[in-house]
C-alpha cells in the first residue's frame, strides 16, 4: 500500500517537474521574441483612439468620382444614417431624377467652357435617367424566351435591322428553343439636321413588333442611357428570359453555337453567366483626338475589367442585378465601361470567350465557313455579309471535322 502510493506520488512529482520545466523554457523564448521585437510594443499594448479611427475620404476633383463618392455614401446604410439632416444639400440632383438640364454642374468642373459639345450635354443631363417609351412591346416575353437578343440600333438602320431578322435574330424557335429579339432605339429628332424617319419608324414597329423605343437624343454618349433604360424594361417586361445577349446591330451572331454553349452550362455557372470580349488594365483615353477621349477634370483612375460593348452574353438573373446595382453607379459616358463598374460592384467581373470577336477575326479566314460555326459573335458585318454567312450556320450538309 505504502510503497504503492510513493510511486504514484512519484510519478505525479516527475510529471510536475517536466511541466514546470517545459513552462519556464517557453517564457523564456516568449521573453527572447518580445525582446527582439520593437522597442515600442511594450508601451503600446493597447491604444485607444483620440479621434475618428476610419480613414477620412476627401471629396475627388473630378466630377464623376466626387459624384459617385457621395452616391455611395447615401447607399451605405451607416454613413447614410450618420449624416446629419442638414447635409442633405450637400447631395447631387440623381436623388430627385432631375431631367431638366442641370446648372449646377458647370461651375464644378474647371474646363466646362473648353469641354467637347458631347461632354457637356452629358454632364447636363447624367442626372437623367427617366424618358418616356415612344414605342414598346410590353408583351413580347410572354413565351418566356430562353434567350432574348437585344440589338442596339439607330433609327436610319432599316437595313441592318431586316438583315438581322432574316437571320441570326429571327424569332420563334431554334433549336428546340424560343428566342425573341427586340432593337433598341432613341430619338433622332433631337439630333440636329436629321431627317424626320420616325413615321416610317412607327411604320416598322406596327409590322415587325420588335422595336423599343425611348425620347431622348440617341447619341454615342447616351449609350449608357440605352443600357440602364433597357436594363429597366427588362426587370418590367421580361425578367423571365433565361439568358440575354447583347450586341449592335453590326454584328454577326452565330446563334446556334449560343444556344448550344447555354445548353450545357452547369446551373451554377449559368446564374452569374457575363461572357464577352474582355478587355482588362485599361484606363481613359486622355487624347483629346480619340473616341474615348476622357479629360481628368471629369474621371481619374482604372477601368475595371469589360466586355465590349459590341457583343455579350449574360444571365437574365444577372440583367435584373444589374439593374438594381445601376442605380449605384453615376452614369459614365461609355457604355460598355460603366456596365463594367455595374459587375464590380456586384462583385463579378465579366469572362473572357474566344468566341466573342469585337476586333473581328484574321482577314485569311473570313471566307471559311466553319470558322463561323465554333463562333459566337464577330464584328463587324454588313446586312449583306449576314444574309451570306447565315446559311453557312444552318446549312446542315456542310462537313466541318
Ligand atoms: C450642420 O452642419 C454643420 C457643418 O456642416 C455641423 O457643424 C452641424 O453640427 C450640423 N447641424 C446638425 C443639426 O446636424
Ligand atoms: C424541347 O424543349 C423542351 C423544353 O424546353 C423539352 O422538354 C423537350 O424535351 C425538348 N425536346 C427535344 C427534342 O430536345
Ligand atoms: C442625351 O439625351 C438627352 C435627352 O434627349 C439630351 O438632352 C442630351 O443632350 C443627350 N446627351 C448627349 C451626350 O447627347
Ligand atoms: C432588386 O431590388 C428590389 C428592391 O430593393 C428587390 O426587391 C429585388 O429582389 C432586387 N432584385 C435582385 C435580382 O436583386
Amino acid at each position: 500500500m505504502q510503497s504503492a502510493n510513493m510511486t504514484v506520488s512519484h510519478k505525479k512529482a516527475k510529471v510536475l517537474c517536466v511541466i514546470v520545466t517545459l513552462n519556464i523554457f517557453i517564457c523564456v523564448l516568449m521573453g527572447l521574441k518580445w525582446n527582439f521585437g520593437t522597442g515600442q510594443s511594450r508601451q503600446q499594448k493597447v491604444r485607444i483612439p483620440s479621434q475618428r479611427f476610419w480613414h477620412q475620404r476627401f471629396l475627388s476633383e473630378s466630377f464623376w468620382n466626387k459624384e459617385q463618392q457621395l452616391l455611395d455614401v447615401v447607399h451605405n446604410p451607416v454613413m447614410n444614417s450618420a449624416l446629419s439632416s442638414n447635409s442633405t444639400s450637400l447631395l447631387p440632383g440623381w436623388i430627385n431624377d432631375i431631367c431638366e438640364p442641370d446648372y449646377r454642374v458647370p461651375a464644378q468642373i474647371s474646363d466646362y467652357n473648353t469641354l467637347p459639345q458631347r461632354f457637356r450635354d452629358f454632364l447636363l443631363h447624367m442626372h437623367c435617367r427617366t424618358y418616356p417609351m415612344l414605342i414598346n412591346q410590353p408583351h413580347i416575353c410572354q413565351e418566356n424566351p430562353f434567350l432574348l437578343l437585344v440589338v442596339k440600333s439607330l433609327i436610319p438602320h432599316f437595313d441592318r435591322r431586316q438583315a438581322i431578322r432574316q437571320t441570326w435574330g429571327h424569332a420563334g424557335i431554334l433549336a428546340n428553343r424560343t428566342v425573341v429579339t427586340v432593337f433598341l432605339l432613341g430619338s433622332t429628332l433631337l439630333v440636329e439636321s436629321f431627317p424626320d424617319l420616325q413615321g416610317m419608324l412607327v411604320h416598322e414597329g406596327n409590322f415587325h413588333k420588335d422595336l423599343l423605343q425611348w425620347d431622348y437624343r440617341d447619341t454615342f454618349f447616351n449609350l449608357t442611357l440605352k443600357e440602364v433604360l433597357f436594363l429597366e424594361w427588362f426587370s418590367q417586361h421580361c425578367p423571365q428570359a433565361q439568358y440575354v445577349l447583347k450586341g449592335d446591330d453590326d454584328v454577326f451572331v452565330n446563334t446556334l453555337r449560343v444556344l448550344d454553349f447555354l445548353d450545357g452550362l452547369s446551373e451554377f455557372k449559368a446564374k452569374d453567366l457575363f461572357i464577352g470580349d474582355v478587355i482588362s488594365d485599361a484606363g481613359p483615353q486622355r487624347d483629346k483626338r480619340l473616341k474615348y477621349f476622357i479629360p481628368e477634370s471629369v474621371f481619374v483612375g482604372e477601368y475595371p475589367p469589360y466586355a465590349g460593348g459590341g457583343g455579350y452574353l449574360l444571365s437574365g438573373e444577372l440583367a435584373l442585378r444589374l439593374y438594381n446595382v445601376s442605380q449605384e453607379v453615376v452614369l459614365y459616358p461609355i457604355d460598355d465601361v460603366y456596365t463594367g463598374m455595374c459587375l464590380k460592384k456586384l462583385g463579378l467581373a465579366p469572362e473572357k470567350h474566344s468566341g466573342f470577336r469585337t476586333f473581328d477575326i484574321e482577314e485569311k479566314f473570313r471566307r471559311n465557313p466553319c470558322i463561323y460555326r465554333g463562333l459566337m459573335l464577330v464584328h463587324n458585318r454588313t446586312p449583306q455579309d449576314m444574309l451570306k454567312l447565315w446559311p453557312w450556320i444552318v446549312r446542315p450538309e456542310l462537313d466541318c471535322q
